[in-house]
């Protein structure tokens, strides 16, 4: 209670409605996690804007509060015009996930330099550039989220996806380090890890083009096929949803989240406490190499 004769400003208009409604910026959200995120996300009465390659432009409109907005995430100035548009049209971005990726297989060897900078320039730059473009509204406001989506293979060398698996090892270094920067302005910063789930992951799987004859081709179909087999018997991506709907709940939310088929947090649990040489055997084991 104020004080006899003191009066207590009000917010201005629309300020609960505005705290209340948090806008969201979700990359990839025309299939698999994204999709499913962005879902629950609206259906709880945030503002979502989820992303496509194939959007047209201006945003169409999913459902009540989900919105499907034009990106590419290799594109710098499609990136800028979608941030500008939400910008302009919400006042604000609160939370950025950054999900948008593919999987790419192949040998070290067999992969070119531009296949790898291809993934590279999705999974690992694609997130540098839309951090790059959201930030600055979010810093001057002190306040929001930043979540990247990794991967188990962000955590575990995958054998025959090594730039995918290096890719999120870069996504994994660059969100740790932000974390620490971003600390003083109020930014929050969260890694998810998943692990298998069962999404077009699998049939966009791209193949190095030297895959398909070449020393390492009969070994790495064996090895991809049982990755695939474990992605199609995944988690659904629903869970990421549950996932997100409660650390956004979350006064102090960690730093890494992993989220899937509770085998893949014991193989997380293994690589910390095993001996290296016993973990990589292993793995090796797992995936029938050798
Ligand atoms: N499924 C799994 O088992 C699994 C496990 C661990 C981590 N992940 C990670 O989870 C994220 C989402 O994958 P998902 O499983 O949901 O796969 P998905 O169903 O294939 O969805 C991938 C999404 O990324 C978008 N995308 C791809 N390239 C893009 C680009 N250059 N610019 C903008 N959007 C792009 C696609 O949108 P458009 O094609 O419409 O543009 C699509 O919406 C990825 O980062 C993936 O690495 C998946």
């Amino acid at each position: 209670m104020s004080p006899p004769g003191v009066q207590i400003p009000l917010p201005p208009p629309g300020f609960y409605i505005m705290e209340k409604e948090r806008v969201v910026l979700i990359t990839g959200a025309s299939s698999g996690i994204g999709l499913a995120c962005a879902k629950m996300l609206a259906d709880k009465g945030y503002i979502v804007y989820g992303t496509s390659r194939k959007a047209s432009y201006p945003p169409t409109t999913v459902k009540k509060n989900f919105y499907m907005i034009q990106m590419d995430v290799t594109d710098e100035g499609s990136i800028k015009r979608a941030v500008n548009f939400i910008i302009e049209k919400e006042g604000k971005i609160d939370i950025l996930i950054n999900n948008a990726g593919f999987g790419l297989a192949g040998s070290v060897e067999d992969t070119s330099m531009k296949e790898a900078f291809e993934q590279f320039n999705t999974n690992f730059f694609g997130v540098h550039r839309v951090i790059k473009e959201v930030l600055p509204f979010m810093r001057e406001r002190r306040k929001g989220y930043i979540i990247n989506v990794s991967s188990i293979g962000g955590i575990i060398g995958l054998p025959f996806q090594p730039f995918y698996s290096a890719s999120k090892f870069a996504v994994e270094g660059l969100t740790e380090a932000l974390w620490h920067e971003l600390r003083p302005f109020g930014i929050k910063v969260i890694l998810i890890e998943p692990g298998d789930l069962k999404t077009e992951f699998t049939q966009r799987r791209v193949f190095v083009e030297k895959s398909q004859k070449s020393p390492y081709s009969a070994q790495m179909q064996k090895t991809i096929s049982i990755a695939q087999r474990d992605e199609t018997h995944g988690s659904s991506p629903e869970k990421v949803g549950k996932l997100l709907l409660k650390l956004l709940r979350k006064k102090n939310p960690k730093l890494r989240y992993q989220v899937g088929p509770s085998y893949e947090k014991v193989a997380v649990l293994l690589k910390r406490i095993l001996p290296e040489k016993i973990f990589l055997w292993a793995i090796s084991k797992y995936y029938k190499i050798g």
